[in-house]
């Protein structure tokens, strides 16, 4: 295993994606360990965005429960029902909110957080075991370029 990442030095996202997700993808590959592989990602991701938060929610029982992280501490656990994690959770889909103030519900861990990514981590059977939450500093950063590359990263689980 290679002991640090290889990072383009530029600011375009989809050439650090290009870059980045074939380490993270050796990175994981032949380790069967689910929590393992999460604090990877969320290092990597963090490493090379210095996203202002980066982690898993896991689905336990009937909640959504904290996992593998980097960054501020954060919400232990979250409804299915609550903020934009539950909402992810509940359609199954990628959450992009540019402006968390303007989503209903949104939970706010931390007030530094203003825009954020959700996307929902399946196994074989197609169930949503986890969830993938990023959260910027900045209002409107993420875009279709960061839901199809995390949405790649959260197949390699
Ligand atoms: N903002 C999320 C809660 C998780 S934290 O941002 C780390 C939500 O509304 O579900």
């Amino acid at each position: 295993m290679a002991e640090s990442l290889s990072i383009p030095k530029t600011t375009n996202r989809s050439e650090i994606y290009q870059t980045l997700v074939p380490q993270i993808e050796s990175l994981l590959m032949g380790e069967p360990d689910s929590i393992a592989n999460q604090a990877n990602i969320v290092a990597a991701l963090r490493e090379a965005f210095q996203f202002f938060w980066v982690g898993f929610y896991r689905v336990v029982g009937s909640e959504l429960v904290l996992g593998p992280f980097q960054g501020p501490i954060a919400c232990t656990r979250i409804a299915f029902t609550r903020g934009v994690c539950g909402h992810c959770y509940t359609t199954g889909k990628t959450v992009i909110v540019p402006n968390v103030d303007e989503f209903p519900g949104h939970i706010a861990c931390n007030s530094a957080s203003k825009s954020e990514i959700v996307v929902p981590v399946r196994n074989e059977k197609g169930e949503i075991i986890a969830i993938l939450d990023v959260d910027s500093d900045k209002l409107d950063d993420f875009s279709a370029v960061d839901q199809e590359w995390l949405e790649k990263i959260v197949a390699f689980l």
